[in-house]
């Protein structure tokens, strides 16, 4: 006996990304603001002037990805439950990458799912996280293992919050940028090589591209079933760094930056890029002041951390390869020769 259940697909999660100075906005609901101390002291009250609603509480987690997970997580629910929100309600992630997952994820699971707003703060939030839907936290298996697909309703970038950035976590940023450049546009690469991103016009006019980048990527695959893997560039062999470093030494797009550069590396070897544009993105990562090197201590255990990448699996590890410059390849077949030639280059620096 079988009974089969056709689902019609009548929710369209389309959803407009704002790049300007946050409009006046009035919620007729119940509406939570989820954020850190820090950024709450630099920036809530400026938030505040912009956003109202019939009822706004505000709820505040511990600064850092450590905190990324199901403590924090419990202590949003528990304040949604307390304040009695409901399906209507609303929740606003107000902060960076970790604000965004975290409240994108609680709002994909209270009540099965309500409406969220991001107000990403960081650069890397800003043209990456806070766009696409991916959402979740960490545990103690690792990164981002636990999570959904959960569309904000909106999103609201405005440069202005960038102000107070620290130079680092801006450089962090600019490697995302990079990374959309490299693997899909060319034209936004040269623009870049040109271009002083420091300079709040040409920062926003970058900002914007990065994100045409991302939502253009993500209408196509939302759910990472195939192009959307292309925009972990530089990650495969970044989060090894990361995992290796115990997430202490890098940012993650500093990480990411020198994943590029090993990525490049790959691509160089399986004829894909040639040396002077893998230079070129060199020249590009160095001018934010970002790594672009790393000194691998043992190949044999960088190479086994590759498997705990999510896209690896069984004994395949998916590389993402440029194409040039513009150009991307998604690919799980790379002899382990070539593999170990780039990781010997890395080894013997
Ligand atoms: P973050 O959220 O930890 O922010 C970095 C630091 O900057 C924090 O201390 C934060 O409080 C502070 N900060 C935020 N805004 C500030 C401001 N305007 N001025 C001064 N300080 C400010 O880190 P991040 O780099 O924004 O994000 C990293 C996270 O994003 C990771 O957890 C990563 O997994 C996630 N991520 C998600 C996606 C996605 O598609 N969902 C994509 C990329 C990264
Ligand atoms: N940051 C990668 C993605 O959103 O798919």
């Amino acid at each position: 006996m079988q009974v089969d259940i056709t689902l019609k697909k009548t929710v369209d999660n389309s959803y407009s990304i704002v790049i300007d100075e946050i409009p006046k906005i009035h919620f007729d609901t119940k509406v939570a603001i989820v954020t850190n101390p820090k950024v709450a002291g630099l920036h809530l009250g400026y938030l505040l002037s912009r956003i109202s609603a019939k009822e706004l509480y505000i709820i505040t987690v511990p600064d850092g990805e450590e905190y990324k997970n199901q403590q924090s997580v419990d202590t949003i629910l528990e304040s949604l439950f307390n304040h009695r929100f409901n399906r209507k309600s609303m929740l606003i992630a107000f902060g960076g990458g970790v604000i965004g997952d975290m409240t994108g994820y609680v709002s994909s699971i209270y009540q099965r799912g309500i409406d969220f707003i991001q107000i990403p703060t960081t650069l890397l939030s800003q043209v990456d996280a806070s766009v696409g839907g991916k959402t979740g936290m960490n545990n103690s298996y690792g990164k981002n293992l636990i999570g959904a697909f959960h569309q904000p309703r909106a999103v609201y970038i405005d440069p202005y919050f960038l102000t107070t950035l620290p130079t680092r976590e801006f450089g962090a940023g600019v490697a995302e940028i990079v990374k959309m450049a490299v693997t899909f546009n060319k034209d936004f690469f040269e623009f870049l090589e040109k271009a002083d991103l420091k300079d709040p016009k040409v920062l926003q006019e970058a900002i914007k591209q990065a994100v045409q980048t991302k939502a253009s990527v993500v209408a196509q695959d939302e759910k990472e079933h195939g192009l959307r893997a292309a925009l972990n560039y530089g990650h495969t062999f970044g989060h090894v760094i990361e995992n290796e470093t115990q997430y202490k030494q890098y940012l993650h797009g500093e990480a990411v930056a020198i994943g590029m550069v090993m990525a490049n590396e790959t691509a160089i070897k399986m004829n894909l890029m040639d040396e002077k544009e893998a230079s070129r993105v060199i020249s590009l990562l160095k001018k934010y002041d970002l790594p672009t090197t790393y000194k691998i201590k043992d190949i044999r255990s960088f190479y086994e951390t590759f498997f705990l990448d999510k896209k690896s699996s069984d004994d395949k590890i998916t590389f993402i390869l440029p194409v040039g410059i513009g150009g991307v390849k998604i690919t799980d077949d790379i002899p382990l020769g070539t593999i170990m030639c780039v990781l010997n280059k890395f080894e013997a620096i």
